[in-house]
């Protein structure tokens, strides 16, 4: 079984979202989806076919703060996944490593599993392990990590139609899971996500060491996503 989620960024209408779900329902698979829309549409996307995921999550308690989501809210929504440590959190609302670590802490109290991004843009590309190595350790720290899933994203991978070859994702998701056997003593699930398709699932669907998939662009036209998912039947 692998698990495949979607990440809607800031993508669809009311109307887009509302076909959206529609044309999902109609799915069979083995596989797990989880769809990660955006936050107002959460309540509406309720069902029994797919998983509710959310795109973040506040990484305070505070409730006198305009325009944020509690965890708490989160899983009154029905919400069982959410995204935490995006790329384009870090970079576009300068997200720590420490605020990233109280995010999961928060979302492990309501029973959310965190779906950690970790990753190295271009220029990290020769160090990627020390990289990877430092954001694990701080996201991390104090974390049970039993209901954890990590999705390995390089950011140069994200919507660019660039992917790493065959046996740099390879290395590095084994990397990851051995970092986790070695420092937390327990096993984890590992996502690959950047630029996923309906033609390269073919090839990624080969990397056994995957154990699914992030998806944002292509997991935003039905057929497209449905493609994947129906390619990831037959492994
Ligand atoms: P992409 O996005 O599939 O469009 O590259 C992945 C992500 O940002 O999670």
């Amino acid at each position: 079984m692998k698990i495949v989620v979607s990440n809607h960024k800031m993508n669809l209408t009311l109307s887009e979202v509302e076909s959206y779900h529609h044309e999902l329902l109609t799915l069979k698979t083995k596989n797990k989806i989880i769809v990660c829309p955006s936050f107002p549409y959460i309540s509406i996307l309720k069902n029994d076919t797919y998983h509710l995921g959310a795109q973040n999550v506040f990484h305070l308690t505070e409730k006198n703060t305009t325009g944020e989501v509690s965890a708490k809210q989160l899983k009154s929504l029905g919400v069982e996944y959410c995204i935490v440590g995006h790329s384009e959190r870090r970079d576009k609302f300068s997200e720590t490593d420490s605020d990233i670590n109280q995010k999961i802490i928060l979302l492990q109290k309501e029973n959310i599993t965190p779906i950690l991004c970790i990753g190295e843009t271009l220029e990290e590309k020769p160090n990627k392990e020390t990289i990877l190595k430092n954001q694990l350790k701080k996201d991390l720290e104090n974390i049970d990590i039993t209901s954890i899933i990590v999705a390995y994203e390089p950011i140069w991978s994200i919507g660019t139609g660039m992917i790493p070859t065959t046996s740099e994702i390879m290395t590095t998701i084994k990397f990851i899971k051995n970092y986790i056997k070695e420092n937390h003593n327990s096993d984890i699930i590992v996502l690959y996500g950047g630029s996923v398709n309906d033609n390269n699932i073919d090839t990624l669907k080969t990397i056994s060491e995957i154990d699914g998939y992030l998806i944002g662009g292509a997991s935003l036209d039905t057929n497209k996503f449905k493609t994947i998912i129906e390619k990831l039947e037959v492994i």
